[in-house]
């Protein structure tokens, strides 16, 4: 099936169960310091899971854009994407268990066709941590009334302080959350079912996961039962599609067929010649196309957060096209993607253009790396695991090239002990970007929110300063580091332009003005002069966050009480971000 027949029966199905769709969102979350990129469906929806209305109602539809880096090594296999779109419905304290699970089975066997004797479902079966939480017996007597035979329904325990099997969230670290009813399909053609489902067998692959959302856990850890009970699902398109196809191999399927025809073009290997190929040919598809899609969501390459990511899948990419035998290939193999998207508007000029100069600059690093290793090979017989490990990780070799090179000049390759090194870096790594890759939103540290409220400062430093009522918020994006802000304005601001809004937020800090919250309709907001960005993300209800009488702003929070709180505010820089738009980066000292 063609990924656009999939998305039009999803959200038709969901339409005329009476959701209304909302729109497909950025990769790159607003406000949220603790994701780098949208993982899911629920992401942009936060505000109205723990309560907001939302103005398209209370049930939603939409197919969103994800990214997911936790296992950008794992891909390669037939399975893992970095980039995959995820189709999805919500009830915000509308529909509960029995019609999310009624209108899941009747989706799958009546509108995608597939037969209820393949299908087996998980529910969440109690965890002896959290003994007040009890098992999930309600979901599992929903899907036995509806013709899921007992063998097919499983319980599984445990999984609430982590996150995984039948619990999801919160997606920070609080929120809202609980457990999750997943549903299986029995993959492989040629064999009917086993009578019993069996969580082991890999031959059951995942295919949609309703979570049910009926509790909120706290800053202390506890669980309490939510006041709004929401349905939150998530179903892989990619994966889904595989699954309709018969395929053994998501890569087969028509959503990624032009791409490998492509490389395969390109380099004049065939997919199936052999594993490297195969493993190259997944890696090189899936990395460029998820640099294709961040950035055109505004991301460039660089050292750092979601710039830092996109270099390393560009790099990577280009890395396995040399195993390839190819050069200077990724734009056209993006060229590949965009007739695949092209209900997505993708700028195929900017992103273009971003993969010319990455791939220049790493080749660069390339040859820097060929030149040690030149050195390392004129002084010993082999190549130690820390040598290779260093070409890896300075000069972007992967073991695979590292090995080719090796048996070219006759040395010896300590591949074991490169392995060893690895997993001592992976742990460090993992350890270090668990907080962020792993943890949600809805966390707002103490930085944080100095640094939110410093946003609103600038807002209206910004419109007073270049005298221009016209200037709004673009975009936002805050770690606890600094501040992103983009407005839009069409020149390079003057040193002095800055200097006087650095002046006027450090006056507002200086004066000391408490912050006040109102809760309002959006109308009586947009008669106090509000500002905000009016789009559909706001629900009936809104705040308003102001600052004395200097600034009055539409805004989820939070916020400081006093701006006093906030230290000295300085802007570190002032650059373009896309036409007509300019982004300032700004720290509090
Ligand atoms: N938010 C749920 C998931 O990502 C549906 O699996």
């Amino acid at each position: 099936m063609d990924r656009k027949e999939l998305i039009e029966k999803y959200i038709e199905f969901f339409k005329s169960k009476n959701h209304s769709q909302i729109k497909n969102s950025s990769l790159v979350p607003e406000n949220d310091p603790t994701v780098l990129f949208t993982t899911a469906g629920m992401h942009p929806l936060v505000p109205y899971l723990l309560g907001e209305t939302h103005p398209q109602g209370k049930r939603l539809v939409n197919i969103q854009r994800c990214v997911r880096t936790g296992d950008i090594e794992e891909v390669g296999d037939t399975t893992h994407h970095t980039f995959f779109e995820m189709l999805g419905n919500w009830s915000l304290g509308d529909y509960f268990k029995k019609e999310a699970i009624e209108m899941s089975y009747e989706f799958l066997t009546k509108v995608l066709n597939l037969p209820k004797e393949r299908l087996a479902v998980t529910v969440f079966g109690g965890d002896k941590d959290f003994p007040q939480i009890p098992k999930d017996k309600e979901a599992a007597e929903i899907w036995e009334s509806i013709g899921i035979p007992k063998e097919r329904i499983a319980f599984m325990q445990g999984g609430v302080a982590t996150s995984d099997d039948n619990w999801w969230g919160p997606a920070g670290k609080t929120g809202p959350c609980g457990p999750c009813t997943e549903i299986f399909y029995w993959k492989p053609n040629s064999t009917p079912a086993p009578k019993v489902y069996n969580p082991q067998d890999d031959n059951w692959v995942e295919i949609w996961n309703d979570v049910l959302m009926e509790y909120v856990k706290d800053k202390d850890g506890n669980y309490n039962e939510a006041t709004q009970k929401n349905i939150d699902t998530g179903m892989g398109a990619e994966r889904t599609i595989a699954i309709l196809d018969g395929l053994e191999d998501n890569y087969l399927a028509s959503m990624w067929k032009p791409i490998i025809e492509k490389i395969e073009l390109m380099s004049k290997h065939k997919y199936d010649e052999d594993k490297t190929v195969t493993k190259a040919m997944r890696i090189i598809a899936d990395h460029i196309k998820a640099a294709v899609f961040i950035i055109n969501d505004g991301i460039v390459p660089g050292n750092s957060d979601q710039s830092y990511v996109l270099r390393r899948l560009i790099r990577r990419a280009i890395r396995y096209g040399r195993i390839l035998g190819i050069e200077s290939f990724t734009p056209q193999i993006a060229d590949a993607i965009h007739p695949i998207y092209d209900d997505y508007n993708l700028n195929a000029e900017k992103i273009n253009s971003e993969f010319i100069k990455e791939e220049a600059n790493f080749l660069k690093t390339l040859k820097q790396g060929l030149r040690v290793l030149e050195k390392i090979a004129g002084h010993s017989d082999g190549i130690s695991g820390k040598n290779a490990f260093l070409l890896y990780q300075s000069y972007g070799f992967p073991i695979e090239m590292t090995e080719e090179i090796a048996i070219e000049k006759n040395l010896k390759l300590d591949k074991k002990g490169f392995e060893k090194e690895m997993q001592k870096h992976q742990k460090l790594s993992r350890t270090a970007s668990a907080g962020k890759f792993k943890s949600g939103l809805a966390d707002s540290s103490e930085k944080t929110t100095k640094l939110h409220t410093a946003c609103h400062l600038l807002n209206q430093a910004l419109r007073e300063v270049l005298n221009n009522p016209e200037i709004f918020q673009r975009g936002s994006n805050i770690t606890p580091g600094r501040l992103r802000f983009d407005f839009n304005f069409d020149r390079k601001l003057t040193d002095e332009e800055k200097q006087k809004i650095e002046d006027l937020v450090n006056e507002k800090i200086k004066a000391a003005i408490p912050i006040e919250m109102q809760e309002m309709t959006l109308n009586e907001a947009k008669s106090t002069r509000a500002i905000g960005v009016f789009d559909d993300r706001y629900g009936e209800k809104v705040k308003v966050y102001k600052i004395g009488n200097f600034s009055n702003e539409i805004c989820a929070g939070p916020h400081v009480q006093n701006t006093s709180e906030l230290g000295h505010f300085k802007i570190k820089k002032e650059q373009s971000s896309s036409a007509g738009v300019r982004r300032i980066k700004a720290i509090l000292e």
